[in-house]
């Protein structure tokens, strides 16, 4: 049987997806940059978040904390959304990012963020569940007005084409990182398996080594519970291995030849 128009046209696509697994080249990089930057040559700490994840929401302020601690020009803090399929609420919190960060030039994008995590609970899936989407977005809309923007624009921009492909934009990029979970980090675009719990002065004993040009090699413990012969490797906080004899400790890796 000859195939139909629908048929056709969905293997089309098919085959159109497989010989081009690209996302659209983004008019600048992506995600949003805590603070206005610096022209210095900064550690890049990227943060892939989602503003309706529980663990974001712990993890968050430290990172804000991480990124004052350094100031911009040792430390650039992105946030690049990941917003989850089955938190509700997640993408157009997401999309109301995108808005604030356009309609306040970025100047209340980071306060937003803050906003959405403070107030998670009431944007839970449960809290939400006998709401309908305008009715989470006139809810979302209090929030920007808080910031100073009107809530009459951003109800509107929820419907405007750019920021909503912006905001699929982003998703996008986040898979193309293989990132699938929130938070998840990278420094200088190397993956950073931290937890959300990690504190500021977890964050120092990766990022300081990234500074000071070392290599961060023997950061063998001095007390060491491994079995004889092997020593105790430290590889980040919180998370240890013991290293064989031929075995170097390399930080956020563990023990390797
Ligand atoms: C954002 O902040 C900058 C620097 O403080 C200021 O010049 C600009 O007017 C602000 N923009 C808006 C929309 O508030
Ligand atoms: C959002 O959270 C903040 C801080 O916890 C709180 O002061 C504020 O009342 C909350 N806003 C709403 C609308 O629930």
């Amino acid at each position: 049987m000859w195939p139909t128009i629908a048929t056709t046209v969905a293997m089309v696509c098919v085959v159109w997806v497989s010989v081009n697994g690209q996302v659209p080249i983004p008019k600048r990089p992506l995600g949003f940059v805590y603070g206005h930057g610096d022209p210095a040559d900064p550690v890049l700490l990227k943060a892939y978040i989602d503003p309706m994840c529980p663990d974001c929401k712990v993890a968050f302020p430290t990172l804000l904390q991480v990124a004052d601690h350094y100031g911009p020009s040792r430390v650039r803090l992105t946030v690049h959304l990941f917003p989850l399929p089955y938190h509700r609420v997640a993408f157009l919190a997401s999309k109301g990012t995108h808005i604030i960060d356009k309609a306040t030039q970025r100047n209340k994008t980071y306060d937003w963020l803050t906003a959405m995590f403070n107030n998670q609970s009431s944007f839970s899936n449960d809290a939400t569940s006998d709401m309908t989407e305008n009715q989470v977005i006139q809810k979302l809309s209090t929030f920007a007005e808080a910031l100073g923007v009107d809530a009459t624009h951003f109800i509107k921009m929820m419907s405007d084409r750019d920021l909503e492909l912006d905001t699929r934009l982003g998703w996008k990029y986040t898979c193309t990182r293989g990132i699938a979970w929130t938070p998840g980090y990278m420094l200088n675009d190397v993956l950073v398996n931290a937890d959300p719990t990690w504190t500021v002065s977890d964050w120092e004993s990766v990022i300081d080594p990234l500074l000071s040009g070392s290599h961060g090699m023997g950061m063998h413990r001095k007390e060491n519970s491994c079995p004889p012969g092997q020593k105790e490797c430290n590889f980040l906080p919180g998370k240890t291995q013991c290293c064989t004899a031929g075995e170097n400790c390399i930080p956020n890796v563990g023990c390797r030849c």
